[in-house]
C-alpha cells in the first residue's frame, strides 16, 4: 500500500465513508480515523496502530449538538465546561448510547467524547456526516505525532492517506475527564488545565494517582526507542563524555505552551540522532507543566543519578 500525504478534504472524507482509516490533524496531535459507527472500520484502527482491543477509542464529533446522539444521562457539568473549551483539546468520558459499537469503547458502558477544533477535521466531520472515532496516530506506545511527516514515519505503507494539516498547533493530548460514576475526574492531564477546569466545576479530584482507571493509561507510552531518563543533576550529567547523551532541553523556549508544541517533535528529532540515551529534567509542575511532566514520565524509563561517578537508574 502506497501511504499518500494529501490536502484534498473531499478524499479524506470518502475514506471515512468508505470504512477506511485515515491519518487526520487535530489541533492536539494526529489522529487516525474511522468512521466510529462502523465495527469494521474501527478494528481497522486497532490493527493499523497494534493497539490491544482493551484499550477504548475517543469519539470526535462536530458539536455540542451530538453528545446525546452518541452518550447518555450526560450531566450539565459537559455542558458548562464545552461551553467553554469545546471545540477544543478536552475529552468527556460519559454513558455510552447503544448505537455506539462496543468495540469503541473496548466493551466499557461509557464512550469517550471530544469535539477537536481543527478546521480540517471539521469539514472531514461535516462532509462524511459521521463521528469519527480517533486514537493517536502513532503506533501503540510510540510518541504521539505532531505532523503529516511524523505520521508517514508511524505508519507508512498501513493506510491509504494522510490529510495535511501542518503543525498541531498545540502539540500533547486533551484532557480526558470522566462524569461517569460519582464524581468528576481527570483521567488525563492535558492541553487544558485542571485549574481552568475547576473554575468552572468547582473542586475535582484526580482520578490518577495509584490505580489505573483509563485501560490505556499505562506507565509506559509515548516513549523513543532510545532510552529516555529524567535526571536532576542535568548540568553534571550532559558533561558525560563515555556515552552520546541527547539532551532534551528546553531553555531555549518562553513558557509551557511552547514546551508543550515542541515535546513530542523534539523527542523524535532526538530518537533519530543515534544516541545511547536521551536526558531531560522535569519542568514546574504548576498548570500545562502537569501534563508535560506526566508526558515525560511515561516516556522515561525512571530516574538517573550520577553517584561516585557513576550513572545509576531508578526504575519508575
Ligand atoms: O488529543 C487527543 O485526545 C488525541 C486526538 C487524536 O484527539 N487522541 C488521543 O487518543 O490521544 P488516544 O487513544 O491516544 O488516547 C485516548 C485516551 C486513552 O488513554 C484511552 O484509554 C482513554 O482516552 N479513553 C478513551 N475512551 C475511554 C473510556 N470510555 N473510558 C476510559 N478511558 C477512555
Ligand atoms: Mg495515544
Amino acid at each position: 500500500m502506497m501511504t499518500k500525504v494529501i490536502k484534498d478534504i473531499d478524499i479524506a472524507a470518502d475514506e471515512i465513508i468508505k470504512g477506511n482509516v485515515i491519518g487526520l490533524p487535530t489541533e492536539t496531535v494526529y489522529g487516525l480515523g474511522a468512521n466510529a459507527l462502523n465495527e469494521n472500520a474501527v478494528l481497522k484502527i486497532f490493527e493499523t496502530k497494534e493497539r490491544p482491543l482493551f484499550n477504548p477509542l475517543i469519539v470526535h464529533v462536530s458539536g455540542i449538538g451530538e453528545f446525546e446522539k452518541y452518550g447518555v444521562d450526560i450531566p450539565d457539568e459537559v455542558y458548562n465546561l464545552a461551553e467553554k473549551f469545546s471545540p477544543g483539546p478536552i475529552t468527556y468520558i460519559v454513558k455510552k448510547n447503544k448505537i455506539i459499537p462496543d468495540i469503541v469503547s473496548a466493551g466499557l458502558d461509557c464512550v469517550a467524547l471530544r469535539i477537536p477544533s481543527h478546521k480540517m477535521f471539521r469539514e472531514v466531520l461535516f462532509r462524511s456526516e459521521t463521528p469519527i472515532a480517533a486514537p493517536s496516530a502513532n503506533r501503540s506506545g510510540n510518541i504521539s505525532p505532531t505532523s503529516a511527516e511524523d505520521v508517514l514515519s508511524e505508519l507508512e505503507g498501513k493506510i491509504n492517506y494522510i490529510l495535511d494539516g501542518g503543525n498541531c498547533e498545540i502539540g500533547i493530548e486533551s484532557t480526558v475527564m470522566s462524569f461517569v460514576g460519582d464524581e468528576v475526574k481527570i483521567l488525563r492531564h492535558g492541553a487544558v488545565t485542571k485549574n481552568e477546569i475547576e473554575n468552572i466545576t468547582g473542586k475535582i479530584r484526580d482520578g490518577i494517582n495509584g490505580k489505573i482507571i483509563s485501560p490505556g493509561q499505562s506507565k509506559n507510552h509515548y516513549a523513543p526507542v532510545t532510552p529516555l531518563y529524567i535526571v536532576q543533576d542535568f548540568e553534571n550529567l550532559q558533561k558525560i563524555k563515555e556515552k552520546r547523551i541527547g539532551v532534551l532541553d528546553f531553555s531555549c523556549y518562553r513558557n509551557m505552551t511552547e514546551i508543550a508544541l515542541n515535546l513530542y517533535s523534539d523527542m523524535r528529532k532526538l530518537d533519530t540522532g543515534k544516541f545511547d540515551l536521551i536526558i531531560c529534567r522535569k519542568v514546574k509542575e504548576q498548570g500545562l507543566g502537569i501534563a508535560i511532566n506526566d508526558r515525560l514520565q511515561r516516556a522515561s524509563r525512571g530516574e538517573m543519578k550520577l553517584i561516585d561517578h557513576e550513572l545509576k537508574v531508578e526504575a519508575k
